[in-house]
């Protein structure tokens, strides 16, 4: 069996079985978070009116974020990788790229 065979039918498996895959891909030193993106990211994550993710308040940050891309989580592959600089640069870029939390008062309240 080919490497690149073994690798799609682990990628494969991981996926039935809900376990999060590995991902080896390496940013150049000093990449921008959307160079990065547009290298790693952006088969699965497409951008939607400007916007590519949808975090929970919570999640919206960059350290949690960080850890998803580190650590990945069932079907998102783990970059362990993208270290540093570039883990940052690319957290940062997907925390600009967060849809904003519609808050219900906004409608009511007046800008101040
Ligand atoms: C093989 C496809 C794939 C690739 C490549 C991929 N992701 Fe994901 N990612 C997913 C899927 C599917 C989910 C949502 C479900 C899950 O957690 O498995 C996800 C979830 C996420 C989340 C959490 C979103 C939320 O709403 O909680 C973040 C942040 C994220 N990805 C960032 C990235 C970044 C940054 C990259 C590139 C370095 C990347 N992903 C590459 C498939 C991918």
């Amino acid at each position: 069996m080919k490497p690149l065979t073994m690798l799609s039918a682990a990628t494969i498996i991981a996926a039935i079985t809900g376990c999060s895959v590995s991902n080896d891909f390496t940013p150049v030193a000093g990449n921008s978070g959307e160079e990065i993106f547009s290298n790693a990211c952006i088969d699965c994550h497409t951008p939607e009116n400007g916007y590519i993710y949808d975090l929970s308040p919570e999640r919206a940050n960059v350290e949690t974020i960080a850890t998803i891309i580190s650590k990945g989580e069932m079907v998102m592959p783990a970059f362990p990788n993208i270290q540093g600089a570039e883990l940052t640069a690319i957290s940062e870029f997907v925390l600009a790229k967060n849809k904003p939390v519609k808050s219900e008062e906004e409608t009511e309240t007046a800008s101040e």
